[in-house]
């Protein structure tokens, strides 16, 4: 079992609809993934058709103990589980950074659920901001994904997130937490800022961009008003052609 943090303290670059949507299609092509709803904000819940609220979340666990597997909600599509989010973890950001381990509780949390071996991956759909449940889910994770916009801004950024993870690395929280991938997210194939952007990053990441570049899409962004994965709701846009590749890439990189 592999923990991924789908990370950018940056805010509306992708993170959710990638976490749905590579989950989904990693799972259409026989991974057992559990998506993690790290963000108060929901969305990811949302998305996967569950009612915030609706199901415990991974809040009780991090300020009271208790076990992952007894949070863990099947989706309606086989092999893809939720550990949907309720309102409440915005509370627990704030009483978590009282506690002095407050960036280990995550990873002691999913360390004995680790071992069952009874998913394949866990993304977990971090919130945005630098705050105590994103470096705590850097702290829990075995790699790091980073969406990133295909925009000037979506460049600055990433040296912040590639630094908060070198610092995680140092901190000893985690020292073996690896920067797996970045995504190029929203690209528009008629500008010429897209192309530039994912030139200057697969310059200073050779190794880790991927390949596969998420286009804009209209699909992807309607399809969790309907609580479905873009597969689903429109199993041949280009959107859903593109996640499909970036899980090819993904379990290729993994094998
Ligand atoms: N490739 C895409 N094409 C078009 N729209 C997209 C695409 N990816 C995401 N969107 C839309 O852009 C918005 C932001 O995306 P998303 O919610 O995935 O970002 P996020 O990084 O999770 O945001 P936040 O930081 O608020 O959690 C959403 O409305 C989403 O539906
Ligand atoms: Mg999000």
């Amino acid at each position: 079992m592999k923990i991924i943090a789908i990370a950018n303290q940056k805010g509306g670059v992708g993170k959710t609809t990638t976490s749905v949507n590579l989950g989904a299609c990693l799972a259409e092509k026989g991974q057992r993934v559990i998506v993690l709803d790290l963000d108060p904000q929901a969305n990811s819940t949302s998305a996967l058709d569950f009612t915030p609220g609706e199901h415990p979340s991974i809040y009780q666990s991090l300020i009271g103990g208790g076990e992952v597997a007894d949070l863990v909600v099947p989706t309606k599509y086989d092999n893809l589980s939720i550990i949907p989010c309720d309102m409440d973890l915005a509370g627990c950001e704030i009483e978590m950074a009282k506690e002095d381990d407050h960036l280990v509780r995550l990873r002691n949390l999913f360390e004995p659920f680790k071992a069952t071996e009874i998913a394949d991956y866990i993304l977990i759909d971090c919130p945005p901001s630098l705050g105590v449940l994103m470096t705590s889910a850097l702290a829990a994770a075995d790699e790091l994904i980073v969406p990133l916009q295909c925009e000037y801004f979506g460049l600055e950024g990433l040296s912040k997130i590639v630094g908060v993870h070198q610092q995680i690395r140092d901190s000893g929280a985690n020292s073996e937490v690896v920067l797996e991938g970045i995504v190029m997210t929203m690209a528009d194939s008629r500008t010429n800022l897209s192309a530039m952007v994912i030139n200057d990053v697969r310059e200073y990441f050779p190794e880790v961009t991927y390949d596969t570049v998420i286009p804009r899409n209209i699909r992807l962004g309607e399809a969790p008003s309907y609580g479905q994965t873009v597969i689903d709701y429109a199993p041949t846009c280009a959107g859903a052609v593109a996640y499909r590749a970036l899980a090819d890439e993904f379990i290729a990189r993994h094998s």
